[in-house]
C-alpha cells in the first residue's frame, strides 16, 4: 500500500480537555507518523473557508463557530494508507456509532464536538494540507 499523508485536526473539545497527547498516542500506536503539527486559533472566516463544502448543510454555523471557538491542533499524519487508516483510528462521525478503541468512542462528546477531523480522500487531503502547511513545514 502506498505511503500517504492526511490532514488531521484535534478539535476544540479535545484541546480544551488536554487530550492532545492521548490522541497523538492513538495515531502513533496505529503506525501514523506526525510529520507536521501546530496549535492555532482559527478565525470564523478561516473555519468557514475550510468547511466550505458543507456550507449548505444545516449544521454549518454550529460547526464553524465551534471550530473557531478555541485553539485547535492541525497536523499532517503520514503512513501506509494513512487516509483510511486515520479514518479507522478516528471512528464514526457520531460517537454513538464509533467502534470500541477509536478516538471518537473514547473521547468525543457529540456528533459536533467529536474531537478530531481527518481528510476523507487523497484529493481533499492535498487541498487540506496545503490550507495549513507549506512544503517546508512537512518533515518526514
Ligand atoms: S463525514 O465524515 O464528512 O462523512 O461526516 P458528515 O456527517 O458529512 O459531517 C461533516 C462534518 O460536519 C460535522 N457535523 C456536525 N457538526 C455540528 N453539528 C452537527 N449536527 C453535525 N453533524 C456533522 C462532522 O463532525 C464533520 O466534521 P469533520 O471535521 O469533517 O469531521
Amino acid at each position: 500500500m502506498a505511503i500517504e499523508r492526511t490532514l488531521s485536526i484535534i478539535k476544540p473539545d479535545a484541546t480544551r480537555r488536554n487530550l492532545t497527547g492521548k490522541i497523538n498516542a492513538k495515531f502513533e500506536e496505529a503506525g501514523l507518523r506526525i510529520v507536521a503539527q501546530k496549535r492555532i486559533h482559527l478565525s470564523l472566516a478561516q473555519a468557514q473557508k475550510f468547511y466550505e463544502v458543507h456550507a449548505e448543510r444545516p449544521f454549518f454555523g454550529e460547526l464553524t463557530e465551534f471550530m473557531a471557538s478555541e485553539p485547535v491542533v492541525v497536523q499532517v499524519l503520514e503512513g501506509e494508507g494513512a487516509i483510511l487508516k486515520n479514518r479507522d483510528v478516528m471512528g464514526a462521525t457520531n460517537p454513538a456509532n464509533a467502534a470500541d478503541g477509536t478516538i471518537r468512542k473514547e473521547f468525543a462528546l457529540s456528533v459536533g464536538e467529536n474531537s478530531v477531523h481527518g481528510s476523507d480522500a487523497p484529493e481533499t487531503a492535498a487541498v487540506e494540507i496545503a490550507y495549513f502547511f507549506s512544503g517546508l513545514e512537512l518533515v518526514g
